[in-house]
């Protein structure tokens, strides 16, 4: 099955009603862990890296292995660069074979996020890519790093912006965060069922690690097509290994690869569950 556009597995998406999961990965067992999830499902699935993350895992190592891991994969997948901050990478990622990446203007004003969002989707035209932006703000930050408050997406300005951009897929805020959430999420569904009534596009719920499932469903009922894992992802690779260590007192290398391998198998396929991915691919 081969690499994919994202804009295909969102379109098909909207038509099962069900929602695509996007895997956050650093690493490449991280990253077998997630394709070996999709394939036993049988699952379209979404696998991404956030610009914040090169510090850790270089964009020239990690971007053509995850690209190779998709054209290798039994079951369509698409890669993505999430929360695309600067062109300059941006373009690193296409150029690697991304089929998707994230632009975040969502610090700046509508204007100014709307001007950058249209010159990344004209640069990523040139490799046939689809382009997802950020309405409103998301809470948290990806890596940990701030802690920034949740700004609710408007409902006009999200019309506005679609108009002007005809970006494939929309990230919305709804009382979601990134990162562990230090009280239970509330979600403003009314705000997501009044945006996917009035915008035409794919929507994104990003901050997904601690929302429940009866929650993941509600909005996949309201609209949301893709769905972004990370943190949880992370914990359970870090959990699996904690329990290895825990269990032996010497531990091989190659052991700890397979721990770190099914850690991010075990919460990739969970999810997958939920999202109503399974049998899609
Ligand atoms: P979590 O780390 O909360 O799962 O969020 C992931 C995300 O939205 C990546 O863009």
């Amino acid at each position: 099955m081969p690499l994919v556009n994202m804009r295909d597995l969102l379109c098909n998406a909207e038509k099962g009603n069900y929602a695509v999961g996007s895997f956050s990965v650093a690493n490449m067992e991280m990253l077998m862990g997630a394709i070996k999830a999709g394939e036993e499902l049988n699952s379209p699935m979404i696998i991404q890296i956030a610009e914040v993350r090169l510090n850790h895992s270089p964009l020239h190592l990690i971007g053509p292995m995850m690209v190779a891991a998709a054209k290798n994969s039994k079951v369509p997948v698409a890669i993505h660069f999430d929360h695309g901050l600067t062109l300059e990478k941006i373009k690193q990622a296409l150029h690697i074979g991304f089929t998707s990446v994230m632009i975040d203007g969502s610090k700046y004003s509508l204007k100014d996020n709307m001007k950058l969002t249209r010159e990344v989707i004209s640069e990523a035209k040139k490799y046939n890519a689809d382009v997802e932006a950020e309405i409103g703000r998301v809470g948290g930050s990806e890596d940990g790093s701030e802690n920034l408050s949740i700004l609710c997406t408007g409902v006009n300005e999200a019309k506005e912006f679609f108009d002007a951009t005809g970006v494939d897929a929309l990230a919305v805020a709804i009382g979601n965060a990134h990162g562990v959430y230090l009280e239970n999420p509330e979600l403003n569904f009314d705000i997501l069922d009044e945006i996917n009534k009035s915008v035409n596009v794919p929507l994104v719920l990003h901050g997904g690690t601690g929302i429940s499932d009866d929650d993941f469903k509600k909005c996949i009922s309201l609209g949301i097509r893709k769905i972004n894992i990370a943190t949880a992802t992370f914990a359970s690779v870090e959990e699996n290994v904690r329990k290895l260590y825990e269990q032996s007192q010497k531990v091989d290398y190659f052991e700890l690869h397979l721990a770190e391998i099914e850690g991010a198998y075990l919460n990739v396929k969970k999810h997958i569950q939920v999202f109503g991915s399974k049998n899609k691919a």
